[in-house]
This record gives structure tokens, sequence and C-alpha cells, in this order.
């Protein structure tokens, strides 16, 4: 080996040793993760029967998409495209009793060059047992209309008949007079406690331990595919949500929300299977035309079988497609009958919650009671996967 050559080699070496180094230097981008406040508690996910499960998926190449918008100021968005071709054996033994355990080996071969990160192996539903992924049953009753808040049936809950065409909305508030219909408006309220507000100052930011009580309206029926749109104009007080969305039996759930503060957005979600991931499925919309709580705007979903598009003002800001919600062996994609519910809230309840919606609201110095205006909601079900009464 002459001179020349050891050099080159000593060279080589250190270049090595370089890229290594500069590799573990590479800043990590982690997603931050917000508590996703919820108007109410979540239903505890229902435990699964016990039973003996062994399915064989055959082998789809497909390609995964994963996007991720958080619902914040910052939005960072991950894209991840691979090849997959999998082999799933599923085993799903018996005595379980909250969540499934799933084992699963796949071999994935992928053309991308950055290696795929590893996902948890366990999850908390089991995948879809070989049965068609989506429920396209047609046998959910629903009922296309419009209200303009002229003629507006809203029931208690305690004298709601049960017949989907005998009244349009329940009223399931939990406050006294947390509405009012005038001029053709609904005028949803969010009513002062009566209380302190009892407001602590946490390290990790200051929250109201005495909330105050807003109005929830569900719809009579539940809607399978369809369109869902509200025109509203919001309170633009930090610390209040204004929400319009939809929620199943099992927790699948598709969001508009409003909050305070930040009068130039709407804020879009979903959720799948009461599976609760902060801030991993928010988007963060701009509202042309105007603030949201000076001016009136139109906030849509269009729910299909196989996309959601969220829409501001008839354009739309968002499109999710249910073959990119493929994860741990299943779609993550709401698919199942849900109600339709519109309210406002107060997110001044934990210190995260009051951070996204730029609370908590100082009530010592509000009135008695905060109020987004609605002038319509329209509900249209899908007439192939509805019977529409
Ligand atoms: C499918 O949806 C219908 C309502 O449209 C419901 O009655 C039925 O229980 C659902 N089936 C499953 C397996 O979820
Ligand atoms: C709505 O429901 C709540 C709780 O049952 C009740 O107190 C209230 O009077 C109802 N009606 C209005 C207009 O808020
Ligand atoms: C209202 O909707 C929820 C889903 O969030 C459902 O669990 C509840 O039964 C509905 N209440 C009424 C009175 O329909």
């Amino acid at each position: 080996m002459n001179l020349t050559k050891v050099l080159i080699l000593l060279v080589s070496v250190l270049l090595i040793i370089q890229a290594i180094d500069a590799g573990k230097h590479k800043p990590k981008t982690k997603p931050k993760t917000k508590p996703k406040p919820k108007p109410k508690p979540k239903t505890t996910p229902k435990p699964i029967t016990p039973a003996k499960i062994t399915t064989t998926k055959p082998a789809s190449p497909t390609s995964t998409k994963i996007t991720t918008k958080l619902a914040s100021s910052t939005s960072t968005k991950i894209t991840t495209s691979a090849k997959i071709t999998t082999s799933a054996k599923i085993t799903t033994s018996a005595k379980i009793t909250t969540s499934a355990k799933i084992t699963t080996s796949a071999k994935i071969t992928t053309s991308s060059t950055k290696p795929i990160s590893t996902q948890s192996s366990t999850v908390l539903y089991p995948p879809e047992n070989g049965q068609h992924p989506i429920n396209l049953s047609k046998n959910n009753k629903c009922r296309s209309f419009t209200d303009e808040f002229k003629n507006s049936r809203i029931v208690e809950h305690y004298e709601y008949n049960r017949d989907p065409r005998s009244a349009d909305w329940i009223n399931t508030s939990g406050n006294r007079n947390s509405y009012t219909l005038a001029n053709g408006q609904l005028l949803a309220h969010l009513i002062k406690p009566t209380k302190d507000q009892g407001r602590v100052n946490d390290p990790a930011g200051p929250y109201n331990k005495i909330l105050g009580q807003g109005l929830t309206l569900n719809s009579t029926y539940k809607l399978h595919f369809g369109v869902a749109e509200i025109k509203m104009k919001v309170c633009g007080l930090g610390g209040v949500v204004s929400a319009f969305i939809t929620m199943s039996d099992n927790g699948d759930e598709i969001d508009w929300e409003m909050v305070g503060k930040d009068v130039t957005h709407g804020q879009s979600n979903f959720f799948w299977n009461g599976l609760i991931l902060y801030g991993v499925n928010g988007g963060v919309h701009s509202v042309p035309n105007g603030p949201i709580d000076t001016n009136f705007h139109t906030y849509t979903f269009d729910w299909q079988p196989d996309c959601i598009t969220w829409k501001i003002d008839g354009q739309a800001v968002r499109t999710l497609w249910r073959k990119d919600t493929y994860k741990d062996g299943v779609y993550q994609f709401p698919s199942n009958p849900s109600y339709v519910q519109l309210g406002i809230w107060d997110g001044s309840g934990a210190p995260g919650t009051a951070n996204w919606a730029n609370g908590p609201i100082d009530w010592t110095k509000q009135p008695d009671k905060l109020t987004t205006i609605i002038e319509s909601v329209s509900i249209k079900c899908d007439p192939n996967y509805n019977i529409i009464v």
C-alpha cells in the first residue's frame, strides 16, 4: 500500500465518521400533542366479546400516506409513502376485557430510502375480521331537512317520542335557557357560572374549575353518509368553542370547531371508534370573507364512504381519504351512522384545553351569557346508505 492509498483510506474513514455524527444530530420533528377537548365525556370503549378469531388477510400491495396536521397555529405535515406487501395473521384470543392485543407479522418491502418507523402492534380494536370494512348497509333511517329556525321543532329528551319525523332536535343541554329562537335564528348560549369560576394558576397553564354551561342539540336521528351544513356567526371570546359535529355510538366523529379569539380560522377534526389521539387528526383552515365572529359563514362536511370533505362557504378546505387512514390493520375512518350535534361550550376546564381554546374565560368580566348565532342547519342524507323517512 502506497502513501496515496493510505491517505485516501484515512480521508474516507473520516468522512464516514462525520456523516454518522451528523446523522446523530439531525433534529427530530416531534409532533406536538394538544389535548382534545370534548363537549361531553367520551363513552368508554365497549369491551370486546371474548372470542377466538384467526384471520388471514390477503396480501394486497397498498400505498400508505399518513398526513398529520396539528391543531395549532404551527402545523407540521408528515408524509410517509411506502409500498407495503403484507401477509398479516391476526390472532385475538379469549378473555379480553377492555383491549384486544393483536399480533401482526408483516413483511414490508419498501422503495423508500428512509426506514419506516415501527408502529405499535397493540391497538384498542381488532381489525375488521374479513368483513367489508365499511358498514354500507342501508337500514339507517334518516331525514333530509333544512332548519331556518322559523318553525323549529326542538324537544326535551324526556318528551321525544322516538319518531324522527316528529321533531328536528333534542335539547341535551345541562342548563336552563341554553337557547333562544328569535327572528329566524337560533341563539346558542353559554351561561355564566352561578358560582365563582375557581381560577387555578397551574404551572401547566391557567384554567377554571367551574365552567359556563352551553347548548347542545342532538339530531333526532342518525346520518349515515351525506352532507351536513351550518351557517353561523360565532362568539369571538377566547375560551368559547362553537361546535358542529357528528357522533356515532362507537365514537366515530367528524368535527367543525371554532375557537374564540382566533377569528380568522376554523378547525376540522375527526375521530374513529372512540380512539382519542390528541392533536393528530386536526386541521386549521383560513376563513375568507371576514372574521368568524362578525360575519356569517357556512361550514360543511360532505361525508362519503371513501372520503370526507370539509368546506367553508362552499369551498373545499380539506379532504380526508379513507384509503389514507389505514393503520394497525384497519381503516380508521368514521363510517358508522352518527347523530349530528351543534352547540357551544366552555373550553376553560383544563390547562391544555384552555390553551387550545385561547382561554380560559375570565367570567368576572363577562355578561350573564355569551352567544353564537346560528342562521340555518341543513342535513342531506345519502339515499344510497339511508332509508329516507
Ligand atoms: C350497520 O349500520 C346499521 C345502521 O345503518 C346498523 O343497524 C347495524 O347494526 C350496523 N352493523 C354493524 C355491523 O355495525
Ligand atoms: C334544555 O335542557 C335543559 C336541561 O334539561 C333545560 O334546563 C332547559 O330548560 C332546556 N331548554 C332550554 C331552552 O334551554
Ligand atoms: C345524543 O347523541 C349522543 C352521541 O353523542 C348519543 O349517545 C345520545 O344517545 C343522544 N341523545 C339523545 C337524547 O338522542
